[in-house]
């Protein structure tokens, strides 16, 4: 039988964008048999039509008039990968409009316009799909949306930044901060501006986007507290070896008593624990939920050809059904309140610098006994003149950490607080060691 012909175009033509185009040159035919259909690229957005392209696109496909693809009532859909919210949100919205299905890897837009876009497309009744924004490679949207249907996800752990996780994985091995970072620079992890990665703004758009799809309501980047790795230095790396653990960027979505939260932080992460051996740019995503206990999904997590696999899949996805029901776009069923701010709780690691003087230590016992916070482990290390005190607590909540360590900066003998990490681990907190 012959392939149905499905004309497309893509939004931006760079790194993402050739890799489609790549793609659907040298696997026209795995496509074809799986679904019988010929996906063409037959425009592409850019700004610049002289630029080298990895990928020459043939001649005519490129095009920097936004009109000749939003007014081609041919073609069957859109993958949006030119990144950004301006213009992107609106040449969404209109292509949304004039009935298009769009696919995009756009985590920014999603994460901070996202509600607006999939009213949109619900009410055109086309899809919005959006593999590709988060981890790249690793097919987390369709395992939470398709494959997890009815098993009630309530706590997502993940490792969605491969920068910042190569930053990490490279200090482990003695490098500083900066080596770190430059590195990443230097092999193309990071890009020549890092802040949205190494800020956590990038992890937490990933994690505002699963939340809303596991808890089927709309988390945006708004909600999210975030915090990034630029404070963390070979202390914290140290530390967290002697309590053979590894320090990781971890976004949390947890949704507790009806309510969710979700937050990215610098966290120490037990080296039992699944996450603790995902290393360099990889990412990965622990999901737990009522039927499954847990299922961890690990892969590379950016990449122009790895980002390409899933908008492609996307774009199958789309070719391969009909209509618009409940499992396409972002399924929003309800409207959860998010937890306050300082309720979630976990176990602790807390850096602590004081003088080194008769009853500090247990001035700094009572300021967090007087907050509820209870105490597994606590070593004290000497420093010049002073002692470092590194404490692990016991499941508290984030707002009586934070109560416990701004009495403890009011103390006259406290110097620094230089860290104030959750604790990750499978193990019961006074199972760990500091060797
Ligand atoms: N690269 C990755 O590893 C990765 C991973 C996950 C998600 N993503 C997401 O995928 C998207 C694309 O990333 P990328 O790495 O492929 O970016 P990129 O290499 O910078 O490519 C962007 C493309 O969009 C075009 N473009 C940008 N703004 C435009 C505008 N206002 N009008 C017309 N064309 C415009 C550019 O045109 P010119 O070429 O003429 O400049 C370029 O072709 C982003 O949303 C990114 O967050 C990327």
């Amino acid at each position: 039988m012959a392939p149905v012909d499905v004309p497309v175009a893509l939004l931006g033509y760079g790194t993402v964008g050739a890799a489609v185009n790549r793609f659907l040159h040298e696997n026209a035919g795995d496509i074809e048999r799986a679904t019988g259909h010929r996906l063409r690229v037959v425009k592409a957005l850019v700004r610049d039509l002289k630029k080298e392209r990895d990928f020459p696109a043939a001649p005519g496909i490129l095009t920097t008039d936004f009109a000749e693809i939003a007014d081609n009532p041919k073609l069957s859909l859109v993958a949006e990968v030119m990144g950004g919210l301006d213009p992107t949100h609106k040449y969404i919205l209109r292509l949304l409009e004039s009935g298009k299905p769009v696919v995009t890897a756009n985590k920014q837009l999603l994460a901070q316009r996202g509600a607006e876009l999939f009213a949109t497309a619900q009410e055109a009744g086309v899809q919005l799909r959006f593999e590709a924004s988060v981890c790249a490679a690793i097919p987390v949207i369709k395992v939470l949306r398709e494959s997890l249907v009815v098993t009630n996800v309530h706590r997502i752990l993940g490792i969605v930044n491969g920068t910042t996780n190569y930053i990490l994985t490279q200090m482990e091995l003695g490098a500083s901060y900066e080596e770190a970072l430059a590195e990443a620079k230097h092999y193309g992890y990071a890009e020549i501006d890092p802040t949205e990665d190494v800020s956590g703004a990038d992890a937490a758009a990933k994690m505002a986007i699963l939340a809303t799809v596991a808890f089927g309501s709309r988390v945006t980047l708004a909600d999210v507290q975030f915090e990034g790795v630029e404070h963390i230095n070979s202390a914290h790396v140290a530390a967290a070896r002697q309590m053979d653990m590894v320090i990781r960027l971890i976004g949390q979505a947890a949704l507790v008593d009806g309510r969710y939260d979700v937050r990215v932080s610098p966290a120490l992460v037990d080296r039992a624990h699944p996450l603790a051996s995902v290393e360099g740019p990889f990412n990965a995503v622990m999901l737990q939920g009522d039927a499954i206990r847990e299922i961890t999904l690990e892969g590379p997590g950016a990449g122009g050809i790895e980002t390409a696999s899933a908008v492609i899949a996307d774009m199958v996805s789309i070719i391969g059904t009909t209509g618009a029901g409940f499992l396409h776009n972002d399924a929003c069923w309800r409207t959860l309140d998010r937890l306050p701010a300082g309720e979630l709780r976990s176990p602790f690691y807390m850096q602590i610098s004081v003088d080194d003087r008769p009853g500090v230590l247990a001035r700094v016992a009572e300021c967090l006994a007087s907050h509820s916070v209870s105490v597994a482990r606590l070593v004290q290390t000497q420093v010049e003149g002073g002692a470092t005190l590194h404490v692990v607590s016991h499941e508290a909540t984030y707002g009586a950490i934070e109560g416990a360590l701004e009495e403890i900066r009011g103390l006259p003998e406290s110097r620094e607080i230089s860290a104030a990490f959750p604790v990750i681990s499978q193990r019961g907190i006074s199972e760990l060691g500091w060797t």
